[in-house]
Parts: C-alpha cells; sequence; structure tokens
C-alpha cells in the first residue's frame, strides 16, 4: 500500500487543474471583494482611497491601462465610468499607451490595472503618467506588488492566489472594483440619484449566488466543449457590452486550447468576417444586452444563413434566441450593466472543457507566462 502526496495536488483541493478550482472560487472572490467594500448603510468605503469630489471636479480625463485580461476588465469598467460618473474614459493596452505620448497632465487620473503588479508594460505605462503628473489609481491582486507600490492609491482584490495562467477570478474581481470605482465617483460627484445608487448595490450583492448557479449546472457546457474540440477556429461576437466580453472569452480559449479565436463587435461582421463564416463554422454570440437583443438576433441569422453553428449566450427568460442559435447557454437574469460577472462563465468554463478535452496543459499553456516581466 502505497500513498502519493505532493503538494501541488494538496493544493488543487481535489479539482484536477488550478484553473477549474479557480473559476469555481469566483463567488468566494467576488462577493469579498464587494463586501469588504461596503459598510452597514452600503456606502462604499474604498480601502482610505480619497477622490473627493474637488479631485473628481478636476479630473477631466481617465485613461485606463492594461494588458491581458486586465485589459479586458479596462473595457468594462470604461463602459461603467462613462455611464455612471460621466467622465471620458480612454483604455490602452499598456505597450501602446507608453509609445504614443499620450495626452496626460496634472488633471488625468490614470488606473492601472493589473493582478501580478508586476507586468513590465503596465508598470512602465504607469511610470510615464506619474511623470507627467497623474493621478496614479490602481485595481491589484497581489498585495504590495510594484504596480501597488508605485500608485497613489490602491483598489486591492480580493481573489486569492491566482496560479493558473488563464485568468478568471483575476478578471470577475477586477470588474467588481470597477462597478465600485464608478459607483464611488458617481456618488461622490452627484452624478447618480440614491435611489439608482440603492438598486445597483442590490443588484452586485446578488451576484455571487448568480455565479455559484452557473456554476452548479455545468453539463451543458460540458457536452458542448466536447462535442466541439477539434474545431481550428472560433468566432466570438457581441454588441456593446458583450464585445469586451466576447474578447475575453475568446482570449481565454486561444491560450488553453490554442484553438485560432478572435473577437467582433457583431456589427461588425458584413465588414470583413463574414467572409470566413462556412458550413459548420463555430460562433459564439453574446447576447445578453435588452437594448441590442433584436440587432444580435439579425447577426445570429445572417452567420447562420452561411451555415455557421451558433452558441449563445442570453439571460434567462429571453427565449427568442433559441429560435436561431443552436444551442443557448442561460444566465441568470440581472442588469444589463453587470451581466460580464455572470456571462464570462460559462465562456471560462466552455475554453476549459475544450482545452481538457483536447489534451492541452491547462494551467500551464506553451509560450505564456503568469506574470510577463520583459518587454
Ligand atoms: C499575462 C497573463 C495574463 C494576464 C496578463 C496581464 O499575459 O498570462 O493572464 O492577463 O499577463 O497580467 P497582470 O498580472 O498585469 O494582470
Amino acid at each position: 500500500f502505497h500513498v502519493t502526496w505532493d503538494a501541488e495536488s494538496a493544493e488543487k483541493e481535489g479539482y484536477q487543474h488550478f484553473m477549474i478550482k479557480e473559476i469555481n472560487e469566483q463567488p468566494k472572490g467576488v462577493s469579498e471583494t464587494l463586501m469588504r467594500r461596503l459598510d452597514k448603510e452600503d456606502n462604499i468605503v474604498l480601502d482610505g482611497i480619497k477622490l473627493t469630489k474637488e479631485d473628481l471636479e478636476h479630473i477631466n480625463k481617465i485613461y485606463i491601462v492594461a494588458c491581458g485580461t486586465a485589459y479586458h476588465a479596462g473595457l468594462v469598467g470604461r463602459y461603467a465610468i462613462e455611464k455612471l460618473a460621466r467622465i471620458p474614459v480612454e483604455v490602452d493596452v499598456a505597450s501602446e499607451f507608453r509609445y504614443r505620448d499620450p495626452f496626460v497632465d496634472e488633471n488625468t487620473l490614470f488606473i492601472a490595472v493589473s493582478q501580478s503588479g508586476e507586468t513590465l508594460d503596465t508598470l512602465a505605462a504607469l511610470r510615464e503618467a506619474k511623470r507627467k503628473g497623474a493621478r496614479i489609481l490602481s485595481i491589484v491582486n497581489v498585495v504590495g506588488s510594484s504596480v501597488a507600490r508605485e500608485s497613489h492609491d490602491v483598489f486591492y482584490t480580493w481573489a486569492g492566489p491566482e496560479i493558473a495562467v488563464a485568468s478568471t477570478k483575476a478578471y470577475t474581481t477586477q470588474l467588481i472594483a470597477m462597478y465600485l470605482i464608478a459607483l464611488h465617483m458617481a456618488k461622490t460627484a452627484d452624478s447618480i440619484s440614491n435611489e439608482e445608487y440603492k438598486k445597483v448595490i442590490q443588484e452586485l450583492k446578488t451576484l455571487p449566488e448568480k455565479v455559484k448557479g452557473i456554476l452548479g449546472d455545468i453539463d451543458k457546457i460540458q457536452h458542448l466543449g466536447d462535442a466541439q474540440f477539434s474545431n481550428e477556429s472560433v468566432f466570438f461576437m457581441g454588441r456593446g457590452l458583450d464585445v469586451n466580453v466576447a474578447h475575453e472569452g475568446s482570449l481565454k480559449l486561444k491560450e488553453i486550447s490554442y484553438i485560432n479565436s478572435f473577437a467582433i463587435a457583431a456589427g461588425e461582421l458584413k465588414h470583413g468576417t463574414i467572409a470566413l463564416i462556412e458550413k459548420g463554422t463555430l460562433v459564439m454570440a453574446l447576447a445578453t444586452q435588452d437594448h441590442l437583443y433584436d440587432k444580435m438576433l439579425s447577426n445570429i441569422q445572417e452567420v447562420r444563413a452561411r451555415g455557421a453553428y451558433v452558441v449563445a449566450v442570453a439571460k434567462e427568460g429571453n427565449k427568442e434566441v433559441e429560435k436561431t442559435a443552436d444551442v443557448v447557454l442561460y444566465i441568470p437574469n440581472t442588469m444589463d450593466e453587470l451581466t460580464p460577472v455572470l456571462s464570462i462563465i460559462p465562456l471560462q468554463l466552455f475554453a476549459y472543457f475544450i482545452a481538457v478535452a483536447r489534451g492541452c496543459d491547462v494551467d500551464k499553456p506553451k509560450n505564456l507566462a503568469k506574470s510577463v516581466t520583459v518587454e
């Protein structure tokens, strides 16, 4: 009788990979990142970050700068800040920002997003913005990391250690950070009514349970992964906030399964990508935004008419999409603004199951590193 034990399998707590463990830790990460910032009256307490009304009056521009998955969280952040706080936001990948001489001065708020806090391009962009006088706020997971140390203010995500190279729980907690920062700014600047503020907070609080709900019912996604693993290319499309989630879903898939995948704004289909659609092409279509739902249904029809096999992600109750898509993955109902926290979950699982079916090294994909500290 021989018992083998090693530290790594102990750390995986019974899961086959760190990635699936971390996917399952999202209800906790989302809840911690949120609840630790709310006091008894649901006021947002931002770890000593002081963005006063006067500060906000001086800020005429916000840059959100990051790489990879953190950049995709920034894209959602732009939407949240512009919608709630009504301040113009630009989102940039750090390797571009640092070389394009951007308009930055003391009236600029620079938000760096980084799980590790050690990504060289993000750090270099931060230093450049700081040199030009910007106020630096960072959203970081690793306490005491370089990005955190060099920022004026830090908002820590409470994802816990993330080991798998493909980022999952860091992303959803970064989204929560973005919503809280946007709400805090909106409240401070009086650009949101009390009623609306309470509504968003109440809805945010329901998200951990809703994420849990998706994670508790994964058979359909697993079957889909098993059935679709031999695809050589996959397209993701969406409109509005869904495009940003499409980008992240596509990144997950290519990172760990090596399938050629990319994401587009569905309205851009006719300007090129539709030429690539043929019989059997797999298209992942996000259709969670109420005001864009009908438009997405037409885009789904467009690709179906050319033979695509369409997997849609939609909100529970929006059954119309079943008539056009081949498979529908439902997410629990929530405000349109908050859907990314839910709609990314089936896409993470989809990428995971496909990579497992292809026999890939899920936690350590070839050529990739968890933290890129070189240029
Ligand atoms: C690497 C990782 C990605 C991550 C990106 C940014 O490419 O493989 O998962 O999103 O770096 O990392 P950061 O630590 O700055 O969020």
